[in-house]
């Protein structure tokens, strides 16, 4: 495997907080652990946080950090990626301090995007609480994945396959552009992307999963009773088997919530391809009333 363990966190801007704490704790059971009038900082387990959302103008995902395991490894990303192409910098101290790690990368993904490295982020001693009792499926599998819509997937292969060394999973006919999906440890996928040119850059959704299928459903009654906008209904993936539902977090872009992830052998793993991205469900649109 490559140097990037797991998807460490992943900070965004919002427009409304209190709907966010809201959406992210009392819905998806995550442990508030700052609810400010700046910032909303969550925790999914026995790391400090693992989604901050600060108070700002814009609604959009500012960043995501990858954990990396070691200073080692942060060293050898930094020869990596300044030597073809990607300017990386250090993080300053003060970004360090926020991100509660030991030491962090910054740069800019082929959209333009910031996205960072780092490693050794900090853990509490205290234990995890969900408010709901979820019990998310973390650990050296990472806070869950990223899909991102881009202009373009050859550079973000390059990027993450070649220099990150992120490895392939699969791919997903999707439309014009497949669906690239890429591991970087036992879960099926880490990050996945596609050029879809009606959707905004950046990221789409960012999925958690939890270890109960009954977690979902709670959550997915709690949606269907309108505490937020439904993005798909309940649905089953074909490539990571995921049981999920798609909803809109209060900055609109989605969350996929989901339970069953495929865990992979990294050493014997096959990449596919297949013609769909779900076994049944996922459907959208104006399917369920549910009055949010
Ligand atoms: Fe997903």
């Amino acid at each position: 495997m490559g140097k990037i363990r797991a998807l460490g966190y992943l900070v965004a801007t919002a427009t409304d907080l209190p709907a966010w704490k809201t959406f992210a704790s009392d819905v998806h059971g995550m442990q508030v652990v700052e609810h400010t009038e700046e910032r909303l900082l969550l925790r999914l387990d026995d790391r400090s946080w693992r989604i901050d959302v600060r108070a700002g103008d814009e609604d959009r995902v500012q960043t995501y950090g990858w954990e990396a395991g070691s200073a080692e490894d942060l060293d050898e990303l930094e020869k990596i990626l300044t030597v073809n192409g990607f300017p990386t910098r250090r993080g300053t101290a003060a970004e360090i301090g926020e991100r509660r790690v030991t030491d962090m990368l910054v740069l800019n993904d082929p959209d333009g995007t910031p996205v960072e490295i780092f490693y050794g982020q900090s853990r509490e001693h205290s234990p995890f609480v969900s408010p709901t009792g979820a019990k998310f499926v973390t650990g050296d599998l990472g806070l869950g994945h990223v899909m991102l819509s881009v202009s373009d997937s050859n550079p973000f292969r390059r990027l993450y396959m070649d220099l990150l060394g992120l490895s392939l999973s699969d791919y997903i006919d999707l439309g014009p552009d497949p669906g690239t999906f890429l591991h970087c440890n036992r879960r099926h996928h880490s990050l996945a992307f596609t050029y879809r040119p009606e959707v905004p850059l950046g990221v789409g959704h960012l999925m958690v999963q939890v270890e109960n299928v009954d977690t979902v459903g709670r959550a997915y009654d709690k949606i269907l009773d309108g505490a937020a906008p439904l993005g798909s209904t309940l649905g089953k993936h074909t490539n990571d088997e995921m049981i999920s539902y798609y909803v809109k977090t209060p900055s609109g872009w989605e969350m996929e919530y989901g339970y069953g992830g495929l865990e992979i052998d990294v050493d014997t793993w096959v990449p596919g391809r297949w013609d769909a991205a779900h076994f049944w469900g996922h459907k959208r649109g104006k399917l369920i009333d549910t009055g949010a």
